[in-house]
């Protein structure tokens, strides 16, 4: 078994709906970082970015992960851009093998799309989607031990091939 696993990987790749099977099959608590993100700061995501931007974001979800570090039993589902950080990078892995949710990024259009997500506030959202994912697909790479694609699977097949391939990875943390 190991300690935590976080999950990361683009707007719609399925991490807290993963993250809510993965809790139910390992008994571990499901730690949401954007929820905790809204609870530090009184209110919404959309509202954080359009009344004090994304930095200010960033910062908050950055002290979120810091305030992991050290707990066990948690799945902790993250926002889309975490891993943008080294910081946040380093925290992660310090909480416990980080799980790459991967998906084609039609797909995660397709999932995303009726969203009222603030980086997609675009006039071309598809193409945003495209150029984050170019930006990101490296550091997404660079933060996790195990990438699952889940662009033909179920959110319970996705968690289920997690646990496969980190039986079969070994515990890395
Ligand atoms: C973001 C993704 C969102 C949320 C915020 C920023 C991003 O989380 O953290 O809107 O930068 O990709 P989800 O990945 O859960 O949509």
């Amino acid at each position: 078994m190991f300690r935590n696993l976080v999950l990361v990987g683009f707007m719609g790749s399925g991490k807290s709906s993963v993250g809510r099977i993965l809790s139910s099959l390992t008994g571990f608590a499901l730690v949401d970082t954007d929820a905790l993100v809204v609870q530090e700061a009184g209110i919404s995501i959309p509202e954080i970015f359009r009344r004090h931007g994304e930095e200010h974001f960033r910062q908050i979800e950055t002290e979120v992960l810091q305030s992991l570090v050290g707990r066990i039993g948690l799945i902790v589902a993250t926002g889309g851009g975490v891993a943008i950080s080294a910081k946040n990078r380093d925290l992660m892995r310090q909480i416990g093998p980080v799980v790459w949710l991967d998906a084609e990024t039609e797909q995660l259009h397709q999932r995303v799309k009726n969203s009222k997500r603030p980086l997609l506030q675009t006039a071309d959202p598809r193409q945003t989607i495209e150029d984050l994912y170019r930006a990101r697909e490296p550091l997404y790479r660079e933060s996790a031990t195990v990438r699952i694609d889940s662009t033909r699977m179920t959110h319970r097949q996705t968690a289920e091939a997690v646990l496969a391939a980190l039986k079969e990875n070994g515990d890395p943390s």
